[in-house]
């Protein structure tokens, strides 16, 4: 009603008319809705005049208005104009949940009571699911969140191919392949939109590690850049129409992205046809006419006088010095005012209103956790564990109590809720069993000492890794007096942090010595490693019996893992990354081309990921795709609709998934394809489609997927275009990069 009225009061009587004969005669609506089936806007159908109002407001409105609405003029909001009825465009923090409210003009909390949030599963949680009904589930549940809280736009999901193990927001981004990366991303921005909320995809483009990330330059050849870092984007704005997309902090081929004509104009918006707003990362702008010519549309940044952001007042000066004419400025703010239209912030009275931190959301965070839980050892047949066989059970090290939901550098969530695994283990089980914890060791840090020279990256937190043996000999005993043993390991979101990569794979605080010691005193002990990224894992992975991976999981983590633990869910989780037995195995270390310093070469080109391990046949610890389950599964009778296949069709693939033990369970179907001969450097195999198929206890599920033969296409530099090149292909079906469990030959004309 507020803005209702005051939009009645601004308007220019005919666009008030307009307006109104839209709004209020449902007929009208629809009519033209109906007849407007041509003109649409981000994959909507708008009504014919949308274009228009837009312009007409424009034409009232001041110089100095319309850069208000170019630039924050607090830290996450643009400006209002309240005599047009234009409110300000709300942002908020991101892939975790949505961010607690901040100072207007400081990064401090404002510790308000009702800014509490769910905390959701970070990105690596979510993608080791390799379910996008889970990701449109997240981006749906986090879309009510972002309403309830009244904001437009939320800075989320975090997207980058993950191109090192070290990189500092590993945990954050989703993975190292393409392919999942965009089957994850397009179901997650449906669904935050599906809010009347634009997401903001980032960091757009190209922006694969924190260590200098405020200037290095990243070079990457072209067929990389297509094929590797730029798929996910392409498909949220080409098949999730996203409204927004967030330019990253560092310079690509030269130029910063916040100011590269090539990656903003030429491809998102004249290849891909975006047609929503780019907004900086906080403090990514260095210029004005020149990041507004190539692309920008909103300066975010951090604290300063918001005037003097290189959007505001240099801008109006630009504009009055005939630097730059109003007609480009009016084009940038007419992308901002039709995000808005669409996002219903403005000419709309029936906006979705949302939720926040109700069970129902709480119950979206325990599904996502509950399917990310990885299984990567079980021998001896300690897992699931048997809650009547165990009348004394040790749970061990400081993640069991750990909280993730804040921490380190960059956004969290103030969440009312995060189970941790220790309260996961007291709800789930019976009072009978006498629960030991022990702490066993410390997250330390040091406060003087600096990443050492020649350690990757010179800012990270530095850890104390000496235990203390008091810790240890309790935590050894409470192993020993314990018919079994979980200890809970691994790092933290203090450690894996946003603005600094770490140093090294080693486990910080000197865990691996720890669960030695605890191994040694009761083989019965279930290693659970949480975190976000990989870790050196090898010796503790050879020494244990049974081995699980989760994540900074959310605010229902503890019991998701739990019930994994305890056998009440089949854990299904898959690697979204390899696991490498060394960093020297990863390609960027390989090829010894991380972090560079003024300027970072992506030496090894294609072979990202598995695909480097896999081509040049390096053993990883753990292969991209990999995960256990508390049953066995079968593929079988494979076979495709034909052999043959011309460039438009689609493969449609079908399979026998047989359960062949007594549990029910998920299993991921993986369909890679290889081109050994081929008229360019080809990875030994690339994911290409998959499917998660869940099936009970001795049967068999028929199971279908469908590739369109355009994914098999490379891109060729030459013709600046995607090429499927004619020949044969073998299809190779598994449940990891490295356990092909079914192949198939197809050809294409
Ligand atoms: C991060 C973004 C984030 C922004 C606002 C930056 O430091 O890179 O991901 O959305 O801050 O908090």
């Amino acid at each position: 009603m507020k803005i209702k009225s005051k939009i009645i009061t601004v308007f220019s009587l005919s666009l008030f008319l307009n307006f109104m004969a839209c709004k209020g005669d449902k007929k009208l609506v629809k009519n033209d809705q109906n007849e407007s089936t041509e003109k649409r806007y981000l994959g909507k159908p708008v009504t014919k005049d949308f274009d228009s109002k837009i312009d007409e407001l424009i034409a009232e409105m001041t110089l100095e208005e319309k850069t208000g609405l170019l630039h924050g003029n607090s830290m996450f909001a643009t400006a209002a104009v309240e005599r047009l009825g234009i409110p300000e465009l709300k942002m908020a923090d991101g892939p975790l949940g949505v961010r607690e409210e901040l100072e207007k003009e400081s990064w401090t909390p404002l510790g308000l009571d009702d800014d509490y949030a769910t905390y959701y599963p970070a990105g690596a949680g979510l993608s080791a699911t390799w379910n996008p009904e889970l990701a449109y589930t997240f981006g749906n549940s986090v879309g009510k969140e972002t309403r309830a809280r009244g904001k437009d736009v939320l800075l989320s999901p975090a997207i980058n191919i993950i191109r090192t193990p070290l990189g500092g927001r590993t945990y954050e981004y989703f993975t190292e392949d393409p392919f999942l990366n965009k089957k994850l991303a397009v179901p997650f921005v449906v669904g935050i939109q599906d809010n009347n909320v634009a997401a903001c995809v980032k960091h757009f483009a190209a922006n694969n590690q924190e260590t200098h990330r405020d200037y290095v330059n990243v070079k990457i050849a072209e067929r990389p850049l297509r094929e590797i870092y730029l798929p996910a984007f392409e498909a949220t704005v080409k098949e999730a129409h996203a409204y927004s997309m967030m330019g990253a902090y560092n310079k690509f081929r030269g130029e910063y992205l916040c100011e590269n004509d090539y990656m903003l104009n030429q491809i998102l918006r004249d290849e891909w046809g975006f047609e929503g707003v780019v907004i900086s990362d906080w403090a990514a702008v260095h210029t004005t006419v020149n990041s507004l010519k190539s692309g920008l549309d909103i300066e975010m940044g951090t604290p300063k006088d918001f005037d003097e952001f290189f959007l505001a007042q240099p801008l109006i000066d630009a504009a009055k010095a005939g630097e730059i004419s109003e007609e480009e400025i009016n084009k940038h703010v007419k992308r901002v005012l039709r995000v808005m239209y669409s996002v219903k912030s403005m000419g709309s009275d029936d906006r979705k209103k949302g939720s926040i931190s109700t069970e129902a959301h709480f119950k979206d965070a325990y599904n996502i956790a509950a399917e990310s839980v990885v299984l990567l050892k079980n021998e001896n047949d300690l897992l699931p564990l048997k809650a009547s066989r165990i009348k004394t059970l040790a749970v061990i090290g400081d993640n069991a109590k750990k909280k993730n939901a804040l921490g380190g550098f960059g956004a969290g969530v103030k969440t009312k809720r995060e189970v941790t695994p220790l309260e996961g283990l007291q709800n789930r089980l019976p009072k009978s069993v006498n629960i030991q914890f022990a702490q066993g060791y410390e997250e330390r840090y040091s406060k003087t000492e600096k990443a050492k020279l020649g350690d990757v990256t010179l800012s990270g937190p530095v850890t104390i890794d000496e235990l203390d043996p008091a810790l240890v000999e309790e935590a050894v005993n409470a192993a020993k007096n314990a018919d079994a043993a979980i200890i809970f390991a691994g790092s933290n979101r203090d450690y894996e942090t946003e603005a600094s990569d770490r140093a090294s794979l080693d486990l910080p605080f000197g865990q691996k010595e720890l669960i030695e010691k605890v191994l040694e005193a009761n083989p019965n002990t279930i290693v659970v490693m949480i975190a976000g990224a990989p870790y050196d894992i090898d010796e503790i992975s050879q020494k244990s019996s049974a081995l699980v991976w989760s994540w900074f999981n959310g605010s229902e983590g503890g019991n998701a893992l739990a019930n994994v633990l305890l056998g009440d869910v089949n854990p299904s989780g898959k690697l979204p990354w390899t696991m490498p037995k060394k960093l020297e195995d990863s390609p960027a270390h390989a090829t010894n081309s991380f972090p560079g310093d003024e300027t970072v070469s992506y030496d090894e080109g294609i072979l990202v990921g598995y695909r480097w391990f896999d081509t040049k046949n390096i053993a990883p610890l753990y292969p991209f795709g990999y995960g256990l389950s508390y049953t066995d599964f079968n593929f079988s009778d494979v076979e495709t609709n034909t052999k043959t296949y011309t460039q438009n069709d689609t493969i449609s693939i079908r399979l026998n998934v047989e359960n062949t033990g007594e549990l029910a369970g998920k299993e991921v179907v993986q369909v890679y394809v290889s081109k050994i001969e081929s008229a360019v450097e080809r990875a030994d195999k690339e994911l290409k489609a998959f499917k998660k198929v869940e099936v009970s206890a001795g049967k068999k599920a028929s199971v279908n997927i469908q590739l369109p033969v355009k994914e098999l296409a490379y891109y060729d530099v030459s013709s600046k275009d995607w090429v499927v090149e004619p020949g044969i292909y073998n299809l190779k079906l598994g449940n990891s990069s490295r356990n092909i469990l079914e192949e198939l030959e197809i050809t294409i004309q």
